[in-house]
Order: structure tokens, then C-alpha cells, then sequence
């Protein structure tokens, strides 16, 4: 359920039956299990309208800005498509060195700024905590596309849902993350929305680039097994999802470090004829060399189809935070 409040006042039923109207998608954390059934259910009947008439109504005359101070492809393009297959439109400033922000605009009044114009705030910035400061700026919902090393909430939903829709279930699974634990964002959001399904977890990362040992700590403290290794041949024969990153060369101050770990892990058909026959291989993208284009051929290579689930998920949160779902 949603940590804040925002917008009490609905404008049709009650609280208990649109209970993310008006509130912030911030972090993970502010997920139950109850609330990833109830986005998976509506992300699915997404699916199904989008199959069967493309583009609806459901958010006509309602308008998103889309705030991007760093490089997004998928994501800023998923709420796009989202909002505009859900019939409302769109504000995208994904320049802000052609924005106020260049004239030294802070984020709080740019963020108020857009409020003004539009009914939802999506905002990928480089500093941890930034969407939770414009999140509190608004009286808008904000939801947060990246903030920096810290989460990327709305991925590890779509990761959550492309695991129900692929696997059937999340219930138990064992889920290897492999690559950059340390900067990837997505896995900090990821293992800890798998430690609601009972998941066994394992890290595979260079030493300099492991999972930061707080989430480590925090998910112990709720009884997650977890483990750490340097490679991933010991623990691919029992992984259910293999959950790829890429080294995030942009959080790096030198280039030779970067350089010393970049090709750390390529998945490839030899490491594929050791996983299981269910196995599904995951990735937020974008990839860089870490998995080899002959895996893409491969039924369990699911980041493609990935990509997809993204837009019905997308589709689901911002109905839910407009009081549409
Ligand atoms: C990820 C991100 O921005 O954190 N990309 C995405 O949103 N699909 C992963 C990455 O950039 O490596």
C-alpha cells in the first residue's frame, strides 16, 4: 500500500477501491504482495485491450510529463506509448539542457512548474532521493524512472510481471542476478520485491561491483537466502531466472576501473546448455556485450518479450495513480 497521501478526494467511488489514486510510485518498498496481484491483474487486461483495440479511452483529456535528466529509451518511450494507447497525452523533456533546468532551475520548482500543465509526473534523474524530493514538491503524483544508483521501482514491476507471465508464478524461485549489483539500480528494486515471493537469491558481480551490503543486511533481516559468487557456473544449473545487467560505465570516475570489469560476464549458448530447460534470461537492457546475440534465438532468452510486458505494466500504474483502476 502507498507510504503517502496525496489527492484524497476522489472524483468517482471510494478510497478502498482506487487505493493508488494520487499517490507517488517511489520505491519498492511501498509494495505488498496484494498490491503486485492487483497490478498484475490489471497489467493483464492491458494486454488484452491493447491486443484487441490498440488504443482506449480510459485516461482521455489527461496529460504526462515525462522529466529526463538522463538517457532513457525504453522507459521514457514505454510511458509515453502507455499514456497515448490509454488516450491521454504527452509532455516530454528529455533535453533539460533545453529546459530551465540549463538556466540553474531547481527540481522542486520545475517540478512544480509541470504540475501546472499535466496530472502525472514521471521523473529518471542521476541522484538517489531525487524523485522522492519531487515527490514531495508535488501535489501530483511523481513516479520514479531511475534515481541514480538507487531504485527504478516501475522495472522491477515489469521484471515482476514478465517472471508471473513467463514462469506462472514467483512463488520460490531461485533468481541469479549477474553483472553490475553495485550501480544497477534495477536489482536493488528487484531483490527486494523478490524477497515477498520467498526467493532464493544469488549475486553474481565482480568484487568492486557487488550488491551494496545494506540491502544484503536488509533482506537478511527478512529471512532471505542469499549468496554471493564471483562466477555464475556453480548456481546456473538450479537458477529459475537469470537476471543479466550491464556495467554502468556512466557511475564510474575511471574509465580503467571500468575498463578492468566490463567484460567481467558474457551469457552464452555453452553457459544456456547448462541452465534449465525453464530457465527464462532477463535484462533491463540495454545490453552492451553481456549477452551473446546467439542466446537471442533461444525460447528462455525473455528480454525482448520483457520490453512488452513494460508497456502493459506502465499502462496499469499510471491508471492506478489517476483514480482509473
Ligand atoms: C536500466 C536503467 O536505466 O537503470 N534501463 C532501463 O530502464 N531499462 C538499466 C541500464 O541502464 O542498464
Amino acid at each position: 500500500m502507498p507510504v503517502s497521501s496525496k489527492n484524497p478526494i476522489l472524483p468517482f467511488g471510494d478510497q478502498r477501491t482506487a487505493p493508488w489514486y494520487g499517490q507517488d510510485i517511489i520505491s519498492i518498498k511501498q509494495f505488498s504482495r496484494q498490491d503486485l496481484e492487483y497490478i498484475f491483474a490489471v497489467a493483464h487486461e492491458m494486454r488484452v485491450m491493447v491486443e484487441r483495440v490498440g488504443t482506449f479511452d480510459l485516461l482521455k483529456g489527461k496529460i504526462l510529463a515525462n522529466l529526463f535528466y538522463e538517457p532513457s529509451t525504453r522507459t521514457s518511450s514505454s510511458f509515453a506509448a502507455a499514456m497515448e494507447r490509454l488516450g491521454g497525452s504527452v509532455i516530454s523533456i528529455n533535453e533539460v539542457r533545453y529546459s530551465s533546468v540549463a538556466k540553474g532551475e531547481s527540481l522542486p520548482d520545475t517540478v512544480r512548474t509541470l504540475e501546472c500543465y499535466a496530472d502525472v509526473i514521471v521523473i529518471r534523474h542521476p541522484e538517489v532521493g531525487s524523485a522522492a524530493i519531487a515527490a514531495a514538491s508535488a501535489q501530483k503524483p511523481v513516479i520514479n524512472a531511475g534515481d541514480g544508483v538507487g531504485e527504478h521501482p516501475t522495472q522491477a514491476l515489469l521484471d515482476a510481471f514478465t517472471i508471473h507471465e513467463e514462469l506462472g508464478s514467483l512463488e520460490g524461485l531461485t533468481v541469479t542476478m549477474l553483472g553490475d549489483l553495485k550501480f544497477g539500480r534495477t536489482v536493488h528494486s528487484l531483490a527486494r520485491l523478490m524477497s515477498l515471493y520467498g526467493a532464493r537469491l544469488h549475486y553474481v558481480a565482480p568484487e568492486i561491483l557487488r550488491m551494496p551490503a545494506e540491502i544484503i543486511r536488509e533482506l537478511k533481516g527478512k529471512g532471505v537466502a542469499q549468496a554471493e559468487h564471483v562466477r555464475p557456473d556453480g548456481v546456473i544449473g538450479e537458477t529459475d531466472v537469470l537476471y543479466v545487467t550491464r556495467v554502468q560505465r556512466e557511475r564510474f570516475e575511471n574509465e580503467e576501473v571500468y575498463n578492468s570489469v566490463k567484460g567481467a560476464y558474457v551469457v552464452d549458448a555453452e553457459l544456456m546448455r547448462r541452465a534449465k530447460e525453464r530457465m527464462i534470461v532477463m535484462h533491463p537492457l540495454p545490453r552492451v556485450n553481456e549477452i551473446s546475440n546467439e542466446v537471442d534465438s533461444d525460447p528462455r532468452a525473455a528480454y525482448f518479450r520483457q520490453m512488452e510486458y513494460g508497456l502493459y505494466v506502465r499502462m496499469a500504474l499510471l491508471a492506478m495513480v489517476l483514480g482509473k483502476a
